[in-house]
C-alpha cells in the first residue's frame, strides 16, 4: 500500500484496535462501512482534494472516446486528460499521434492500471500519466485538452482555464458541458455528446476580460 492510502487508512482506523474487516462488521448499517471502503479503495489519494470537488471515476465508453478524438482531429502535439482514470483516452490521443500524451490522475491504482493497458498496447513509451491534483496543475502551456467530469466542479474549473490557457487551446468535454461557455462544436446524442471549446473565442464571449497572467 502507497503512503496516502496507509495515511488514509490509518485516519479512518484511528485509535481502534481493530483489523480493517473487523471495523467493517462493527460499523455495518452505520455508513462508517461504506464510507471506509470508498476512502480506502475508490478514493485513494484523495485527502487533500476538498470534498465538494471530489469526482468519482467513472470510464469514458468507446463512443465517448471516439467523439471526443473527432473533436481533437487535425490537432497534434501536446494532448491533456484532466482526470484520465484508466487512461483510455489518453491511450487513444497516442495511437492517433499526440505526443507527449499526458494524463493527470489522483488515484495511484488507476494510474497503475493506465500504465498495464499502455504496456500491453506497446505504447508505455508515449504516454504518461502523473499522480497530480488537477487543481494544483498550471496548464498554461497546453492547448489540448479534454476533460469528463461531474457538473459540480465545471464552473471552478471554467475559471481555471480562462485564466490559464493559451489562446489557441481547444477544451474537449465530454458528458457534461461547460456550464457558461458556448461550444464551438458538439457531437454525438444523450450521454456520448461532447462539446469542443475554442479559448479564443471563449475569451472574446466573456470580453476579454477573463485573461490571466502567464505565471
Ligand atoms: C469521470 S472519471 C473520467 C476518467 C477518464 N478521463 C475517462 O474518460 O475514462 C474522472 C477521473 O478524474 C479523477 N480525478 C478527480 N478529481 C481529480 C483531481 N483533483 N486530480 C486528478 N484527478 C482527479 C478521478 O479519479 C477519475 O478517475
Ligand atoms: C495542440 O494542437 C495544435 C494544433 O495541431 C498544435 O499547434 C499545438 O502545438 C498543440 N499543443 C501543444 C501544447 O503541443
Amino acid at each position: 500500500m502507497d503512503e496516502d492510502a496507509e495515511q488514509e487508512g490509518l485516519s479512518v482506523l484511528r485509535g481502534k484496535p481493530v483489523g480493517g474487516w473487523g471495523l467493517l462488521q462493527i460499523a455495518g448499517g452505520t455508513g462508517l462501512a461504506a464510507y471506509t471502503v470508498w476512502a480506502l479503495v475508490l478514493m485513494p489519494g484523495f485527502r487533500r482534494v476538498p470534498l465538494k470537488l471530489q469526482v468519482p471515476y467513472m470510464p469514458a465508453s468507446s463512443k465517448q472516446v471516439s467523439n471526443v478524438m473527432t473533436l481533437l482531429k487535425g490537432r497534434s502535439g501536446k494532448m491533456v486528460d484532466l482526470g484520465s482514470g484508466d487512461g483510455r483516452i489518453v491511450l487513444e490521443a497516442a495511437k492517433r499521434g499526440f505526443h507527449p500524451a499526458l494524463g493527470y490522475e489522483l488515484n495511484p491504482w488507476l494510474v497503475r492500471l493506465s500504465y498495464i493497458y499502455a504496456w500491453r498496447a506497446a505504447y508505455h513509451s508515449r504516454v504518461s500519466y502523473r499522480r497530480e491534483d488537477l487543481w494544483k496543475v498550471k496548464l498554461n502551456d497546453c492547448s489540448n485538452i479534454s476533460i469528463f467530469l461531474a457538473p459540480s466542479v465545471l464552473s471552478l474549473l471554467e475559471s481555471k482555464l480562462l485564466a490559464e490557457l493559451p489562446d489557441e487551446a481547444r477544451v474537449v468535454a465530454g458528458r457534461f458541458p461547460l456550464p457558461t461557455w458556448t461550444p464551438s462544436a458538439v457531437i454525438g446524442e444523450g450521454i456520448d455528446r461532447a462539446w469542443a471549446y475554442d479559448i479564443q473565442s471563449v475569451r472574446e464571449a466573456v470580453g476579454g476580460t477573463h485573461r490571466g497572467s502567464d505565471v
